[in-house]
This record gives C-alpha cells, sequence and structure tokens, in this order.
C-alpha cells in the first residue's frame, strides 16, 4: 500500500514542534506540500520536513498529489478550512478545537462520511495507552464505583502575540486548555453528560477568557469537576474518585515521547503506583490517522465524540458566569 501523501495548512508552532516530526518520521506518510501564507515560512518548514513549498492553502488543496491534509490553524479557522479540504477530497487531521459548536462539528462529521473521508481531531493525549490503564483498574472494580472526575489543564502565559490573547480568532482558555479536561471527563464518564455550571474569566484588555471551571454531570449520577487557564503554573492531571479508592494521573496531557507514566491507585487503605512504558502519543496520532484513512479503523480522535466534544464546549460558554 503507498504512503498517505500529506499537505499541511499553516505554518504553526504546534505542526515545528510536534506533528510535522512525527508525520515526516512516519514510514506510512510522506509530507509532499507544505503551505504558509508566507512562501519564506513555507519554504523553512519544507526544508525541514521534506514536500514542496507552497504560498496559499488554497494551494495545497488544489494538488491532486495531496491526499490528506493537517490543519493546525487558529481556533476560528480550523472549521472552514476542514469543510473545504473535505471538498476537495482530502482525509483531515485536524488540530483542536475543530469547532465550538455543536450544529458545525455535525455537519463537518456527516461531510466526511458522506465523502467516505477521515476526519481526526488532534487530542493526541487520547492516543496515550496509560488512559487504558486506567479504564481496566475501572472495569477490575479497583476503586469501586465511579463517583467523580477532577481533571485540570493550565499553562504559564504566552507572549502578547500569541494567537490564545486574540478574540477574533477564538483564543481563550477554553478554546485554547479547557477541550483537554472536557474531553477527559468524554472519555470516562460520557456520553450524555450534562454541564451543571461554569465560570470563564476574562481579560478585558483581550476580551478573551484566561481561564475557568466547569461542574458536569453524568448520567449515572458521577460527577466531574473541570479547571482549565492560560496563565496558571502548568498542570496537567486527572484524577477519578470511587466508593473505594482513587486512581491519580498525574501527566495525563503532555507526557513527553521518553516519559514513563505513573498512575497512582489508593485502595482501601493502600497506595500502588504502576508504570507505562514510554509512548510517543503524536507518532500514535499518525498511525491511527493512517489507518483511519486505509481501512476507517475506528480511533477516540473520530467519530461521534467530535460533536459531543463541541456540544460540551458550546454548553460550558453559554451557561457559564462571566468575572474578569
Ligand atoms: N494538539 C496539541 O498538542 C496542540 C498544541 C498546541 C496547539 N494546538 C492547536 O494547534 C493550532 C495552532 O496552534 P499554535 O500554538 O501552533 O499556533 P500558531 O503557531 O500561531 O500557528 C497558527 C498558524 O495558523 C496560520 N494562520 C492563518 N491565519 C492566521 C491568522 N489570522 N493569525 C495567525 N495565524 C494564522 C499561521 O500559519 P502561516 O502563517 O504559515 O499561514 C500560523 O502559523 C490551534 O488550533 C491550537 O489550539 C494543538
Amino acid at each position: 500500500m503507498g504512503r498517505v501523501r500529506m499537505g499541511v495548512l499553516g505554518c504553526a508552532d504546534i505542526a515545528w514542534r510536534r506533528m510535522l516530526p512525527a508525520l515526516a518520521a512516519h514510514p506510512a506518510v510522506e509530507v509532499v506540500a507544505v503551505g504558509s501564507r508566507d512562501g519564506a515560512k513555507a519554504a523553512a518548514f519544507a526544508e525541514r520536513f521534506g514536500g514542496e513549498p507552497v504560498t496559499g492553502y488554497e494551494a495545497v488543496l488544489g494538488r491532486s498529489d495531496v491526499d490528506a491534509v493537517y490543519v493546525p490553524l487558529p481556533p476560528a479557522l480550523n472549521a472552514g478550512w476542514t469543510r473545504r479540504a473535505l471538498e476537495a477530497d482530502k482525509h483531515v487531521l485536524c488540530e483542536k478545537p475543530l469547532t465550538g459548536s455543536a450544529r458545525q462539528a455535525s455537519e463537518l462529521w456527516d461531510l466526511a462520511r458522506a465523502r467516505d473521508r477521515a476526519l481526526f481531531e488532534n487530542y493526541m493525549f487520547l492516543c496515550h495507552p496509560q488512559h487504558q490503564v486506567v479504564d481496566a483498574l475501572l472495569a477490575a472494580g479497583r476503586i469501586g464505583q465511579l463517583r467523580s472526575l477532577n481533571a485540570e489543564f493550565t499553562i504559564p502565559g504566552k507572549p502578547s502575540d500569541d494567537i490564545r490573547h486574540r478574540r477574533d480568532l477564538d483564543g481563550g482558555a477554553l478554546t485554547g486548555v479547557g477541550g483537554y479536561p472536557l474531553r477527559t471527563a468524554l472519555r470516562h464518564l460520557g456520553p450524555g453528560l450534562g454541564v451543571a455550571g461554569a465560570h470563564l474569566t476574562s481579560d478585558p484588555r483581550t476580551g478573551v477568557d484566561t481561564g475557568g471551571a466547569a461542574l458536569l454531570t453524568a448520567p449515572g449520577g458521577a460527577v466531574a469537576q473541570l479547571g482549565f487557564g492560560l496563565e496558571h503554573a502548568y498542570r496537567g492531571r486527572y484524577e477519578l474518585t470511587g466508593s473505594r479508592g482513587r486512581i491519580l494521573v498525574p501527566r495525563a496531557y503532555t507526557p513527553p515521547a521518553d516519559h514513563t507514566a505513573v498512575i497512582h491507585l489508593e485502595h482501601d487503605g493502600s497506595h500502588e503506583e504502576l508504570l507505562v512504558p514510554p509512548h510517543d502519543q503524536f507518532r500514535s496520532v499518525v498511525t491511527a490517522f493512517v489507518e483511519g484513512i486505509r481501512s476507517g479503523a475506528p480511533s477516540p480522535l473520530t467519530g461521534g465524540a467530535l460533536v459531543e466534544q463541541a456540544r460540551l464546549a458550546e454548553e460550558v460558554r453559554a451557561v457559564a458566569l462571566r468575572g474578569r
């Protein structure tokens, strides 16, 4: 089977640091075109990762030698370019968030299915096997009945010109990092989650939210407390509390490829640490995407979860109390 020929729409920081190294190194992928609004930037990326530098995104979509595209654009642009890519019959690996609108997510998912194209949203942490270790502990009843989930993703402040400070590009903490704790709740408690309450803190200078919290309820009665922030000390963890114990995943979202993950299990008065061997979750995303293209293999990065994810983000925004 031939390699998947990839194009890139936008020379983003995340593309440079994480996804293009993973795409360029993957044996089932060939990077054939790198698009940017700025030809010099495209040339610098193409020099490092291969492929032809292309000025403009439309020109990448117009190429017959591109089977699939990676879309790492500001949140406000991801959905629009994903739509254009699907309409050009390209498979799409889109950065998170694909969209903050359930209706738009549903339309894009329907379009992808109608055109028989893969559509993946890059919540890459879902590809790390440490979460399957958590699944196994839950299924074995090691913490009893699941009562609550607590998840937080907070990152230190970015420079003032960062897209996360731009209201017109849908910047802010909910779109930038809030999707991770939401997705964690969806993964371990969903589907059918309700949003009981939320708070967003706004920066009056930029008009974007710099942090927030949400309270979710699951049909079975469990609750989720979620936190996210853009000008906070780093933290990317979650904890599940059951009737007889707790599971803590301290490095849930950005474990480096050489990191041995540690899962803490407390139950019936004892404490255990389970080690998960180092794993490159960005490489796993690429493998999952290729398998999705070739055989429609299921993946947590695609399917109805795209719509549920957008619905939750939309509801959090709709019910949130605002503060400064
Ligand atoms: N999955 C992950 O681990 C992860 C991590 C970080 C970020 N992300 C997501 O990846 C996306 C990019 O984030 P980033 O931090 O890499 O941002 P970034 O470096 O600012 O990249 C965004 C790119 O979008 C393009 N762009 C098109 N129109 C633009 C406009 N009006 N203003 C600014 N840029 C514009 C630019 O590419 P050209 O100039 O080349 O056209 C720019 O390089 C976001 O959706 C973010 O949520 C995902």
